[in-house]
């Protein structure tokens, strides 16, 4: 067994650090703020090969392995989740699913575009009386020989607004159940295909999620990914992946706040020492170490399973309810070492604690992990 990354993931996990200090980091607080979608960074993640990751080069992408793209996740998420998310649903949910399993044609016309950066996509399974209950689609798309007819809303969509692509699961024939859904290819601008209001959100302020409303609107059968009836499928095996990129995320978010907090306790000073000579701030740091370190285990080994075909679907699932927990906790625990200074916005802590929340809802609530798990031990 060999731990050691090699000279290429060393390069890249140092070029999206030495990224995320010059371009993510100045801004950061204000964009947070505002809930103001980072377009410029965008753009540059794009000229760096960071939104198609792992698609291979012929479609525009930059060929890389799992333990890469998770590394790049990782440091992007130290300084800026919501910027790390837009990465994470353009590479796991949207470029990986179409170069699996799109068609020659869909790849030319689409893959490219959004691995290169050019434009970027949002996957689109969510819905206001199906998010953990994936299964229970209402969006409809009805087969009218040459198209589809698609009618429904989509709730929470990452990318909701600036994405131009978007993968939506929607039901075709009712009485299959799932073996009914099929996963289609949309494109903004399309007759009836209308954006919802932003959302106001607690945490990954930056990143821009929206409702969709689909009124009759007209997508040709060419746009179907996979065979008919495959779309429930497609969605679970692209969340398998997903959920790699989110506990990298996860991950990188409690780095981000343990070496702040770190950093704060051997500065910070009370009864007559820097915080850090007291015990009960360095047992705490001793913990979170503790936690991140194993979470990174974790992580790696799912992008490792993935990178060499084992089977991932519960690795990714054990890595992200794990590392989820732990950007919970360290976050919190660092805002308590910062302590008023920690509820403030200057110091980062209290971000990174908002924006670590949502790592235990999206792309499969904590509680649906355990689900998938547990499900998994019960069969063995
Ligand atoms: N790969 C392939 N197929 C899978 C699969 C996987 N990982 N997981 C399940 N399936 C298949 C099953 O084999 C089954 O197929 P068959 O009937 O042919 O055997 C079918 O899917 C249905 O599975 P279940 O019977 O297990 O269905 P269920 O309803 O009991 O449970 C669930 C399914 C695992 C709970 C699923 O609904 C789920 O994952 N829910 C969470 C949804 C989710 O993660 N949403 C995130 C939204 S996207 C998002 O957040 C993105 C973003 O913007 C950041």
């Amino acid at each position: 067994m060999d731990f050691r990354l090699s000279e290429e993931q060393l390069m890249i996990q140092q070029a999206a650090r030495d990224f995320a200090k010059t371009e993510l980091l100045p801004g950061v607080i204000e964009r947070d703020e505002k809930q103001e979608f980072p377009k410029e960074q965008v753009k540059k993640m794009g000229e760096l090969g960071f939104l198609g990751m792992m698609t291979s080069p012929e479609y525009g992408g930059s060929g890389m392995d799992t333990i890469s793209y998770v590394l790049v996740m990782k440091e992007l998420s130290k300084i800026d989740a919501s910027s790390s998310v837009i990465v994470s649903v353009n590479n796991s949910l949207v470029c990986w699913g179409l170069e699996k399993y799109g068609t020659e044609q869909q790849k030319k016309k689409y893959l490219t575009r959004l691995a290169s950066g050019d434009i970027i996509g949002a996957f689109c399974l969510s819905e206001p009386e199906a998010g953990s209950d994936a299964t229970s689609q209402k969006t409809t798309a009805i087969d009218k020989g040459d198209h589809y007819i698609v009618n429904g809303t989509k709730n929470w969509i990452t990318n909701g607004n600036s994405a131009d692509v978007y993968l939506v699961i929607a039901q075709t024939y009712p009485e299959k159940k799932h073996k009914g859904i099929n996963a289609l290819i949309l494109e903004k601008g399309m007759p009836g295909f209308e954006i919802g209001p932003k959302e106001q959100k607690l945490g990954i302020r930056g990143s821009d999620t929206h409702s969709l409303i689909f009124n009759d609107v007209k997508v040709p059968k060419e746009n179907l990914i996979g065979e008919d009836g495959f779309g429930f499928k497609f969605a679970m095996k692209t969340l398998s992946g997903g959920r790699i990129g989110i506990a990298a995320q996860a991950l990188g978010i409690a780095w981000g706040a343990y070496e702040l907090a770190k950093e704060y306790s051997k500065v910070r000073k009370a009864f007559g020492t820097e915080i850090c000579n007291h015990q009960a701030i360095a047992f705490k740091l001793a913990d979170m170490h503790t936690q991140i370190k194993a979470a990174e285990h974790l992580v790696l080994k799912a992008a490792w399973d993935k990178d060499i075909d084992e089977d991932y679907d519960i690795s990714g699932s054990m890595a992200k309810l794990y590392a989820s927990e732990v950007a919970m906790n360290t976050t919190i625990e660092a805002v308590q070492i910062h302590g008023g200074n920690g509820y403030v916005k200057e110091y980062h802590v209290e971000r990174l604690m908002r924006d670590a929340k949502i790592t235990q809802i999206y792309e499969g609530t904590s509680e649906i992990q355990k689900i998938v798990i547990s499900r998994s031990l019960l069969s063995e």
